[in-house]
């Protein structure tokens, strides 16, 4: 199995403890490599809001030469593994700098079929929402399931038997999702997101998404057509998909 890390704090501390603990885990299954990537090193410059990746295609951010290869990574690979420790109640500046890098993929989302591991730390608080913001955001950009670690100093320094244990345990059932491939019926909230961009899509609000949309037959779909969801399910989203479009027009 093939994993991307991408270590979004600027050392290999506390965060970095926890990866390799995850390592040692999935390690335990099979033989894997691991790509990691220090965002800290990258010198990707902050979004400047040029509007190039939702307008015109995302090949045009002028950034594009260091994004491009994280996000062929990401479809590429088996799983992703994505950390950030907690800075000011919030992800690091690295991790926000990369996401805004990658808020084009919100409106045409793409890793569908993904599974992503999240890890955060903190010394005492933030942690939670820290987890929600990162998984908010994967979910947004397609990946079907997201697992999370959060700790805090007081379960790390050194780890604990019981943390190690819940670390374990999360990782492998990352590993079950990543290695069986299962894919989930999406989130209410998924599937409300999902009709948003849809809606904009065909009401052509950028000529990419249009294209987007319609090359890769996810226009006439409440979700993509690959992902399990039952037709109950979706019955609300067609009836927002038609209002929401009625809107738009
Ligand atoms: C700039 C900065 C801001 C931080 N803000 C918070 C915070 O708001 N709340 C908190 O509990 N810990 C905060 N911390 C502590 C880190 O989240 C914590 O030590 C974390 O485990 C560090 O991970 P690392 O070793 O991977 O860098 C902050 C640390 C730094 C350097």
């Amino acid at each position: 199995m093939k994993y991307l890390v991408i270590n979004g704090s600027p050392r290999r501390k506390n965060t970095w403890q926890i990866v390799e603990e995850v390592k040692k885990n999935l390690d335990k299954q099979e033989q894997n490599t691991y790509d990691e990537i220090e965002l800290k090193d990258l010198e990707l410059p902050m979004c400047t809001a040029c509007y190039n990746c939702f307008t015109n295609s995302e090949n045009t951010c002028p950034h594009a030469q260091i994004i491009q290869p994280i996000t062929e990574k990401m479809m590429q690979y088996d799983g992703l593994i994505i950390t950030s420790p907690v800075y000011t109640l919030n992800v690091t500046a690295h991790i926000k700098n990369l996401f805004d890098h990658l808020a084009y993929i919100y409106h045409r989302p793409q890793f569908f079929k993904k599974h992503a591991l999240i890890i955060v730390t903190t010394a005492g608080a933030g942690h939670k929402k820290v987890a929600n913001y990162m998984d908010e955001s994967l979910e947004n950009m397609g990946y079907n399931q997201r697992y999370r670690i959060t700790l805090n100093h007081n379960q790390m320094n050194p780890l604990q038997e019981k943390t190690t244990k819940e670390i374990s345990k999360t990782a492998n059932k990352f590993y079950q999702a990543t290695k069986n491939k299962t894919l989930k019926s999406p989130s209410l909230k998924a599937l409300l997101m999902y009709n948003v961009w849809r809606a904009m899509a065909n009401n052509k609000t950028t000529q990419p998404d249009y294209q987007y949309w319609t090359q890769n037959n996810m226009i006439e779909y409440e979700y993509h057509p690959d992902i399990p969801c039952s037709i109950l399910k979706k019955i609300p989203f067609k009836i927002f998909y038609k209002i929401m479009t009625k809107i738009l027009k």
